[in-house]
């Protein structure tokens, strides 16, 4: 079982991220964006959407870390980044960055609309990560507390694919990092 490195500061997390402009065959199939501008969307599209949670948009800025630390195991990624920042970052972001992965399954399960939307690589993914959840899996995510911060991120990543689109960069997130790992 491959197993993540874990961060111990800021400095390497912005090192780890930095590099992410060269992975785009991380998210798999035909999204074609590089992991450091979906990463950078979907904090953006967060804090458009949620502007007091930095909780969360940091969530979204970290959610695929996982990818660029352990390469080759996308099954594992929500994990992987949720024990690579559990102790930089707290409980909160590190179970947002799991849920992530569970949050699609789960609506791709009770959202048609959402099933509908997913992009080609997303949904070439969801069957590599198990397909729509059973009734009790779908009980089981609703009881978590981060459930509904889960989906909020789970949408934003799904927006978070756009070619081109101009948001801030990742220094600009720097001070938020620092406040919350301090
Ligand atoms: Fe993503």
């Amino acid at each position: 079982v491959p197993t993540t490195r874990i961060l111990d500061d800021v400095d390497e997390l912005l090192a780890v991220l930095s590099t992410a402009d060269r992975h785009t065959d991380s998210i798999v199939g035909g999204d074609v964006i590089d992991v450091l501008s979906h990463s950078l969307q979907c904090a953006a599209v967060l804090r458009q959407h949620c502007p007091m949670d930095v909780e969360l948009h940091l969530g979204g800025l970290v959610h695929d870390i996982g990818h660029l630390l352990v390469p080759g195991d996308a099954d594992g990624h929500g994990r992987h980044g949720a024990d690579a920042v559990r102790e930089l970052l707290g409980d909160r972001v590190a179970d947002l960055v799991e849920l992530h992965v569970p949050a699609k399954r789960y609506l791709v399960t009770t959202d048609p609309a959402y099933r509908e939307s997913l992009s080609r690589g997303s949904t070439h993914t969801l069957a590599l990560q198990g397909g729509p959840l059973s009734p009790g899996e779908v009980r089981a995510f609703e009881a978590h507390p981060q459930a509904e911060a889960a989906l909020r991120l789970r949408r934003a990543d799904e927006a978070a694919k756009v070619p081109g689109r101009s948001v801030p960069g990742l220094g600009t997130w720097r001070p938020a990092l620092q406040l919350l790992a301090g």
